[in-house]
């Protein structure tokens, strides 16, 4: 059987040999099952290929394409190009027999700058196949780019493993995804570390990276997995296989290197074998530095930071800013090197004011593109440097999660309103369940209203006193307000990121008025009343079926406005049991008349003392019967937290816990 193949393949390359020419310039395959859920003997596979070609390869019959072929998704025709099963193809019986899948890939990038000449495009293919499938896939032709260090001209072979039985979860493995420019430019003679992205679908897979080798006995894929660019990089180039990062100095310029990876996923740091294997093949290219060349680099600085991840719904158009900045006069961006989605536009660069250059992305995902979409750019000045490579990703078909506008009175940040100068719990919700951002540098910030000074940040990308549970986060301040000033809350995007995938990022929030709370004057108070406005009570209507008078001078702190005692400690308020929904088990919370009902939720505690009587009944109610499961998070969550940092807390904790649990047992 394989020896048939191999004829077939034998036959393939030499005609492909005729119809090819010297134009590969690497790509990437990956896969992922389109439910990762067990369902009898066979799964849909989503199987992505995409590929960069030398625009300037006559067998495209003397066409060069421009951007307006990316507008029209034009087929980039490399003769007879086809993926094939390469190895133990009996495993999966309705994989494409040979010829395997045309390799017609759509274009979705067109670089026209004279160095980059590159022409890329991607195809994503619906297969229907057995569990039993475990089996290497591929693309091997002929030729490379002639104008590399070593294998110019030659044999090219990318593969991909895909093993198809239920991982020891039960689930069905998705292998790694990872992007590229295609062109990466380094400077002739400079040490460089430069970090190829990977990222897992399977949040918990051990990810690691490793140089594609011919030694078929020995590797994964049982192939040859870069055919004659295999060790193309120089010599001395170091590669971390953790974290895919690669250390080398180019020694040549005008002249480009392939680099062949493999990211393969195990589903723990002990597994012998991974689950699959990517391969990720791209050029890097090296110049001698002109003598009028500015001595920084451009970058790009947003308007996404690098690494974001975005929620996208499918059709629905969007539009992306890249923006480049530089740092000399003079200093010009002619180019903008990018790998995209297909369909993704890319405009004109524009110069609008010194120092910053714009291209405007336009993109209508389609339904087909749903899960992550990667675009990457790299921006090139008139001197050839190019700046650090700027990745985002998109997650088609998921919505980012969004911070919830905080209300007054069982709101969902805690606290707004006046608290004390002690006050040292802040907790904010979200849309849907959120985890820490995946980049560091995403801050969350205390401002004086007055100045707007921040007087307090914290890193959320790694910062412990951001915590992050269920829908909500809860922040630990160190911080002693100071009496009669008004603060305000600022989030950076991504502040709240998603749990799925790449963790889809939440918007920022600079808008002041969002989240702001006031810091208790006891100066000011204990002159009883005056100053303030006087309480104002507005009515809730909940459920239909119980009207609560709110009073709003009661905020979320539970200091009343007008207050002249609040310092008494940990009390209790009086309310009139539930009448429905007694529960089953005995517990101290709702068999008798009246029943104690603390409400840690809301600290300090003396809120149950300030304005006992509506909001406490409100509360008590609305815990039990209204709110929504993540409010009860929240409300767990805040709890936690108040007890871990509040030792002082732990009768009460107690006597809460057993609370919570008849709340959650209804
Ligand atoms: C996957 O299939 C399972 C079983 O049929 C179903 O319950 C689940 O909703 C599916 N998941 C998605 C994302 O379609
Ligand atoms: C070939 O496929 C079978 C069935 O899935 C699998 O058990 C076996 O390990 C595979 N062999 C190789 C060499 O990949
Ligand atoms: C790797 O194997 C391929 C195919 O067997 C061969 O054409 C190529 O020359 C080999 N490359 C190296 C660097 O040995
Ligand atoms: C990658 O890992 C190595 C070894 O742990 C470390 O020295 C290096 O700083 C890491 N690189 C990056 C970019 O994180
Ligand atoms: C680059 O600079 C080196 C050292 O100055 C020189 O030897 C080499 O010829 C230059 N290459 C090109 C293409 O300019
Ligand atoms: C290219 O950029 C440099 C500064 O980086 C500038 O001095 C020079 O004039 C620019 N050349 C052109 C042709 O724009
Ligand atoms: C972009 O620039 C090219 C060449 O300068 C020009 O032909 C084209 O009309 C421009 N496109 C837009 C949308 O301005
Ligand atoms: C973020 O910063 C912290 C502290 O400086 C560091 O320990 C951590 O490795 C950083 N993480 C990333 C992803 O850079
Ligand atoms: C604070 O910021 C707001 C809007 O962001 C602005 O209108 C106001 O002038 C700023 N105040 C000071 C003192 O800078
Ligand atoms: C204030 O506290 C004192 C002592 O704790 C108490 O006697 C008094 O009634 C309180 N006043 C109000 C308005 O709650
Ligand atoms: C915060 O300050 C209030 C009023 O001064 C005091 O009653 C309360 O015990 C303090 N809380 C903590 C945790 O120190």
């Amino acid at each position: 059987m394989e020896q048939v193949l191999y004829l077939v393949l034998f036959i393939l390359l030499t005609l492909g040999s005729v119809s090819d020419g010297s134009h590969f310039r690497g790509g990437i395959i990956s896969w992922r099952p389109l439910n990762n859920t067990v369902q009898g003997t066979t799964v849909q596979v989503l199987l992505h290929q995409r590929y960069f070609w030398w625009r300037l390869f006559s067998g495209f019959g003397g066409y060069l394409c421009t951007e307006n072929d990316v507008a029209l998704g034009t087929s980039i025709n490399v003769g007879s190009a086809y993926l094939t099963c390469l190895k133990n193809c009996s495993s999966s019986s309705t994989f494409p027999p040979s010829p395997g899948i045309l390799a017609l890939m759509t274009t979705s990038d067109c670089d026209t700058n004279p160095i980059i000449q590159s022409w890329g495009g991607e195809l994503y293919t619906t297969l229907t196949l057995p569990l039993t499938t475990s089996i290497t896939i591929g693309y091997v032709g002929s030729a490379w780019l002639t104008a590399l260090y070593i294998g110019g001209g030659l044999g090219w072979s990318i593969v991909n493993r895909m093993n198809l039985a239920p991982r020891p979860d039960y689930y069905i493995n998705s292998s790694p995804v990872t992007t590229t420019l295609p062109v990466v430019m380094y400077q002739r003679g400079v040490p460089v570390v430069h970090v190829v992205q990977m990222a897992d679908n399977d949040a918990t897979d051990v990810l690691q990276c490793r140089w594609g080798t011919n030694q078929t006995t020995t590797n994964y894929n049982q192939i040859s997995e870069c055919g004659d660019v295999c060790k193309a990089m120089p010599p001395g180039t170091g590669l971390t296989a953790s974290n895919c990062t690669l250390t080398f100095t180019l020694p040549k310029a005008a002249i480009y290197y392939a680099c062949a990876l493999q990211i393969e996923d195990y589903y723990s740091a002990s597994s012998p074998n991974p689950m699959s294997s990517v391969p990720i093949q791209f050029l890097f290219y090296a110049y001698n530095i002109s003598a009028g060349a500015c001595a920084t680099v451009p970058s790009i600085i947003g308007v996404r930071p690098n690494r974001a991840c975005i929620g996208v719904p499918a059709n629905v158009p969007l539009t992306e800013t890249v923006e480049i900045q530089t740092y000399c006069p003079g200093q010009t961006i002619i180019d903008l090197v990018t790998s995209s989605p297909y369909g993704m536009r890319h405009s004109n660069i524009t110069n609008p004011s010194p120092g910053l250059w714009i291209m405007t992305l336009t993109w209508t995902p389609l339904t087909t593109q749903s899960g992550p979409q990667g675009f990457c750019a790299g921006a090139i000045d008139n001197s050839s440097l190019q700046s650090a490579p700027w990745c985002i990703t998109y997650l088609v078909g998921y919505d980012s999660p969004n911070l919830i506008l905080p209300v007054l009175v069982q709101g969902s940040a805690s606290p707004i309103g006046t608290v004390f100068s002690n006050q040292s719990l802040f907790s904010i919700q979200a849309t849907s369940a959120v985890g820490r951002p995946s980049r560091n540098g995403t801050n969350v910030c205390f401002h004086l209203d007055t100045t707007n000074a921040s007087v307090l940040c914290y890193d959320a990308g790694y910062s412990p006193n951001v915590i992050y549970t269920g829908y909500t986060i809860v922040i630990v301040t160190t911080l002693t307000w100071t009496p009669g000033q008004s603060y305000y809350v600022t989030m950076d995007n991504g502040f709240a990121s998603g749990s799925v995938f790449c963790h889809a990022e939440s918007l920022a929030i600079t808008d002041k008025t969002f989240w702001r709370f006031d810091i208790w004057n006891p100066a000011l108070s204990s002159t009883t009343t005056t100053t303030t406005t006087p309480p104002t009570t507005h009515t809730v209507t909940s459920l239909g079926t119980t009207t609560t008078s709110i009073n709003t001078a009661c905020t979320t702190s539970g200091i009343v406005v007008t207050s002249t005692n609040a310092s008494t400690t940990t009390t209790t308020a009086s309310t009139t049991p539930p009448t429905t929904a007694a529960p089953t088990t005995a517990g101290p919370t709702t068999t008798g008349v009246t029943t104690e009902s603390t409400i840690p939720v809301f600290y300090p505690l003396d809120f149950e003392n300030a304005c006992k009587q509506p909001v406490a009944i409100m509360s008590a109610i609305a815990m039990v019967f209204f709110m929504p499961v993540h409010a009860l998070a929240m409300y767990a969550a805040f709890t936690k937290f108040t007890n871990m940092y509040k030792p002082s807390n732990i009768a009460a904790k107690t006597r809460h816990k057993q609370r919570m649990q008849n709340i959650l047992r209804r």
